[in-house]
């Protein structure tokens, strides 16, 4: 897919103000949600990475109007216009999820309650990610969904029904994604559909449908869970909104600023959703000096809350993080991971098997990057020990394509000794079109 080389310097200092792009899951969300709703929907400072615009492709396939503008390098204004869930219509050709394993299992979802047959795929990373799960609970709600390999890897064919038969489902695995499509489903079933969460994962699908008149009733359980339930037959409205700052991109900038001597960075405008900010929690647990100055009123449970965070250079100590901690900063592993190679004293993760099945196997990218940069790993399992205190030095490193982990290492770079280059780093596009141009500009 993408084939060249970035080279990073070290960066004698790190100043400036950035403006993130809109955030990814917000974006996938007001896509389909405007796709599902009858009439015209404004989605502005959408995220303009590669995934995003593959969700928007295919709200077009299925019949919807897609105007993409072009805003300023850091978000685009979308202008969706649908005949609404009932009017859509199956395209001829598959849709395209591209490298998104959000577009393919929202999609999937949302597609399931609709009367139509449609054929989910996408690049080569896309077919290694795991569909079982959606496949399980999308079927008990009355869907037919069949996927290559005994059902576990995309494509994904999806004939969906209306109405579906709502159910009441505990997800194996910690997953928004999984949670998500079973919500969208059920807003088209007879009946409450249930999700229940051991580890609350991130609630914009909730958010994203109350604003727009559907009833989600949220509980948490005190332990860190929560059961999730909506009633079918529900319209979904069309609204105009505006998409946060993305969390997980402003992480690599956290730590960027907190490894090195000589940085004091602005993120303006960032979401910090209480299920999105574990990053923010846990890089401060870290020691690092953060100061968030929040730009919206108490969180209401409807909208998005944001903040302008402010970080400079930090003295680090390795943490432990426990499974339900990976699991609330899931993206944000591998770049939390160059923190603690850099932190006093070790950082433990433990539970990170699902690293395992992003768009890359992260355990296996971020620890031959960050062994060869001179860190030292530990693997057992699922587990992580990363030693901490390391003076990295620059080398060689891949991104195996993989957009999070192209970003992780070109910041090492800035603070490794010599030259450090990342193959592929064009994955970075996938989430954050401007990384480079961003990391040229606070290094100036
Ligand atoms: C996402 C959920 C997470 C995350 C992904 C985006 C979402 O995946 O890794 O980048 O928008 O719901 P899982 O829910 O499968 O862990």
């Amino acid at each position: 897919m993408h084939q060249d080389v970035a080279e990073i310097r070290p960066a004698a200092r790190l100043r400036g103000e950035l403006r993130l792009p809109g955030d990814k899951s917000v974006s996938h969300r007001a896509l389909i949600l405007a796709a599902l709703a009858s009439g015209s929907s404004r989605i502005t400072g959408a995220g303009d990475g590669a995934d995003v615009r593959s969700t928007a492709g295919i709200v077009r396939a299925l019949g919807a109007v897609v105007e993409r503008i072009e805003g300023d390098g850091h978000g685009v204004m979308y202008q969706v216009t649908s005949p609404g869930a009932d009017g859509l219509t199956a395209p001829a050709g598959t849709l395209d999820c591209g490298n998104s394993g959000t577009s393919l299992r929202l999609m999937a979802g949302a597609l399931a309650g609709l009367a139509l047959t449609t054929t989910l795929d996408g690049d080569d990373s896309l077919r290694r990610r795991p569909v079982a799960r959606i496949i399980g609970p999308l079927r008990a709600m009355g869907a037919s969904l069949h996927a290559r390999d005994g059902d576990t890897l995309p494509p994904l064919v999806v004939t969906g029904r209306t109405p579906l038969d709502a159910i009441d489902y505990a997800t194996p695995v910690p997953s928004a994604q999984v949670k998500s499509a079973i919500l969208l489903a059920g807003t088209r079933a007879t009946g409450r559909t249930t999700v229940r969460e051991s580890v609350a994962t991130r609630d914009h699908t909730e958010r994203m449908l109350r604003a727009r008149g559907v009833d989600v009733a949220t509980q948490a359980d005190g332990e860190g869970g929560a059961t999730v339930s909506v009633s079918g037959g529900q319209t979904v409205l069309a609204i105009d909104e505006r998409v946060p700052g993305d969390a997980s991109a402003a992480a690599f900038w956290l730590v960027a600023a907190a490894i090195h001597p000589d940085a004091e960075l602005t993120l303006a405008g960032v979401g910090v959703n209480p299920t999105r900010r574990a990053v923010l929690d846990m890089l401060s647990r870290m020691g690092a000096d953060i100061d968030e100055r929040s730009l919206t009123g108490p969180d209401d449970g409807v909208g998005e809350p944001l903040a302008d965070l402010t970080v400079r250079s930090s003295s680090l100590h390795g943490i432990d993080l426990s499974p339900r901690d990976v699991a609330a900063a899931i993206d944000e592993i591998p770049i939390l991971c160059l923190a603690a190679a850099l932190a006093a004293g070790p950082t433990t993760i433990r539970g990170a098997g699902e690293l395992r099945h992003k768009e890359s196997d992260r355990i296996a990218g971020i620890v031959a990057g960050l062994v060869a940069l001179g860190a030292r790993v530990d693997v057992d399992g699922d587990d992580l020990t990363i030693h901490g205190d390391a003076r990295l030095t620059g080398t060689t490193t891949d991104s195996l394509d993989d957009h999070r982990l192209a970003m992780t290492f070109a910041i090492a770079g800035l603070v490794a000794s010599g030259r450090t280059t990342v193959a592929r780093p064009g994955s970075a596009a996938i989430s954050y079109p401007g990384f480079f141009d961003d990391l040229e500009r606070v290094r100036a």
